[in-house]
Parts: C-alpha cells; sequence; structure tokens
C-alpha cells in the first residue's frame, strides 16, 4: 500500500516564499514520488484560532488553492482541498480531545507565543490547535508531513495521539515524521526570526515583482563595512545567498571575511535568483487566475476525494470507542 503524505498551509494571505520553501517544494517533490499517496489542504479552520477578518479568510482560502496550482500541485497526482469541507477533521478532533490534557496544550511553546501575542484571543479553539492538526493528518493515516522545523512540537502531539489511540481503542494509526528540506528555516528579512505573514517586513509573496524582491532583500540589515563578527542581518542574507546562488557563496564569504564584500552585489544576486524561480509560478498562476471554474472544479472534487477516505477512519474510531 501506498504511504500517505499529508499537509497544509494556513490561510493568513497568499503564499510566501517561507511556505514555499518550507513546504510546498516538500510537497511537489512527493507528489511525483509513486511510492506516495499525497493530500494537500489549505487549513482554513486552523485560521480562526486567531483573530481574523471574515472576507480575508473567505478569499484567502481560495488564493492558496490558487498558489498552490501555481506552483505545481497537480489534482490529477494529489488530493487538493479546504480543510473546512471535511467535517470529518473536526469531528475527529473531539474524539483526539478525550486523550489530550489541557496542561499539554497549554505549555507548548506556539500556544504561549500566540498567548502573549494576543492575550485577550486565548480560545478553545486555540487551545486545541494541535488536536486539530492531529486530526488533519491522522483522519488520513498520513505518516509523513511535509512542513517547517516550527512544526515539530505539534507533530510530536500528533504521534501521543497516535499512541494513545492505538493503546486505548486499538487503533492503527501511524505516528507522523516530518519531512524536512533545505528550507526548513527560511530566515525574516528583518534579520530577527522567520520569515511570516505575521510580522511586517518580514516575507517576500510568491506574487512579488522583481523590483519589489530587489528592493525588501536590499532591506535586510546588513553592515556597513565587511569583516569580523556577522551580525543576524549578514546572517540571513548569506541563508539566501545559500539557498539560492549556493556557487557563489565561497567567493562572498571569502570577501567578506577580508572586507571587500559589497552587500549590494550579493543582494542584488539573491533578489534576481528569487525572481528567476517565481517567475513561471506567477505566469502560471496568470492563466489559472482566468480560469475560476476550473478552481472551483478542484475543490469541489478535492474535497469528495478526501471525505471518502477519512468517513473510512471516522466510522473505524467511533466502532473502537463504543460510539456506533
Ligand atoms: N500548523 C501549520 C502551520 O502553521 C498548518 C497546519 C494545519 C498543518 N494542519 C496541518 C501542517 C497538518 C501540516 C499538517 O503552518
Amino acid at each position: 500500500m501506498k504511504k500517505r503524505v499529508l499537509a497544509g498551509i494556513r490561510a493568513t494571505g497568499r503564499l510566501h516564499l517561507g511556505n514555499y520553501l518550507g513546504a510546498v517544494k516538500g510537497m511537489l517533490q512527493l507528489q511525483d514520488d509513486p511510492q506516495y499517496e499525497t493530500l494537500y489542504m489549505v487549513a482554513d479552520a486552523h485560521t480562526i484560532t486567531t483573530p481574523f477578518d471574515v472576507n480575508e479568510l473567505r478569499k484567502n482560502r481560495r488564493e492558496v488553492i490558487i498558489d498552490y496550482l501555481a506552483a505545481g500541485l497537480d489534482p490529477d497526482k494529489s488530493i487538493i482541498f479546504q480543510q473546512s469541507q471535511v467535517s470529518e477533521h473536526f469531528e475527529l478532533a473531539y474524539y483526539f480531545s478525550s486523550v489530550t490534557t489541557i496542561a499539554r496544550m497549554q505549555h507548548l511553546p506556539t500556544f504561549k507565543d500566540k498567548v502573549k501575542q494576543y492575550p485577550h484571543h486565548t480560545t478553545m479553539a486555540l487551545l486545541n490547535y494541535p488536536v486539530l492538526m492531529a486530526a488533519d493528518i491522522l483522519v488520513y493515516k498520513a505518516g509523513l508531513v511535509p512542513a517547517g522545523l516550527d512544526q515539530e512540537p505539534h507533530l510530536e502531539v500528533s504521534r501521543e495521539v497516535a499512541r494513545k489511540m492505538n493503546q486505548q481503542y486499538g487503533m492503527d494509526f501511524p505516528e507522523p515524521v516530518r519531512l524536512t528540506t533545505k528550507g526548513d528555516y527560511i530566515p525574516s528579512l528583518t534579520g530577527e526570526g522567520k520569515m511570516s505573514k505575521s510580522v511586517q517586513g518580514s516575507y517576500i509573496n510568491l506574487t512579488d515583482s522583481v523590483e519589489t524582491i530587489r528592493k525588501k532583500i536590499r532591506s535586510i540589515p546588513t553592515a556597513t563595512t565587511a569583516g569580523g563578527e556577522m551580525n543576524p542581518g549578514v546572517k540571513s542574507l548569506f541563508t539566501f545567498a545559500e539557498l539560492f546562488i549556493p556557487n557563489n557563496v565561497e567567493q562572498y564569504k571569502k570577501e567578506f571575511s577580508n572586507g571587500t564584500l559589497q552587500f549590494v552585489t550579493v543582494k542584488d544576486a539573491v533578489a534576481g535568483a528569487i525572481y528567476k524561480q517565481l517567475e513561471p509560478l506567477q505566469l502560471k498562476r496568470q492563466q489559472i487566475e482566468k480560469d475560476q471554474a476550473y478552481v472551483d472544479k478542484v475543490i469541489k472534487e478535492g474535497a469528495e476525494k478526501a471525505r471518502t477516505i477519512a468517513s473510512q477512519t471516522l466510522k473505524e474510531v467511533k466502532e473502537k470507542m463504543g460510539l456506533s
């Protein structure tokens, strides 16, 4: 039997370069590997765990699907869907919450971060975030999850839930592991932390023009003179250089050490290389945008296929838990 893969990205906006390198590239790689059956969703219901705008959500949950298609996710090879269209996720999350303690959820670093960020919105949905994520994965019995490094604590929870369900109820859930990619951790353009939609000035959108990308990369706070210790901005710039212009890195490092490096040269080379990778996606996106009926069809058929698998798991769980 084929191994199942499940991945998801929250619908907080259009995809950015961090999503692309950290998740989508891994998703593409697995979609073309015949060993795997791939399911790729937009985690639209996870978006309501923090304050959100209804109209933005309505728009973004579709934009992410379009970005997926533009990036090369193929509905003939992968099941592409919106999480909220498959209600089995939520039902399973409720059953999973019965094997999950409040204390375990409260101690997760992701939960603590959000509490700090939104002290007046510490809802049950936020506390349940990792439980719903476990359900997203395990409702398909997926064993492999392409995701960024920051998702590791959530995957640990998924493994614990799987173990408990297997021990207590005799289920056969796999313990899902994260697929690591080269672009596991994409730094913020601010030089601090990771590239994130929720930090202004930290990200490059997949739809950014070459001028915008150049401007954003130039804004990375590097030193005025090269040499000595690398500050966080310089380190970020070199991370991008390693990802996008790997062949030039050694030379630039040498120049950095002997104090002759022109940062703007590196920045413009990186910006050009980023745009070169994004340009085909942007062209494809323009084509897809013209055919909204096709997008509707992908969304509808994806949900149907996903439900077929998910309902099987729910049936089994309900039987084992004495609920059918
Ligand atoms: N938590 C993930 C993120 O913030 C999104 C997500 C929701 C997800 N459900 C998932 C990722 C299931 C992988 C598998 O990016």
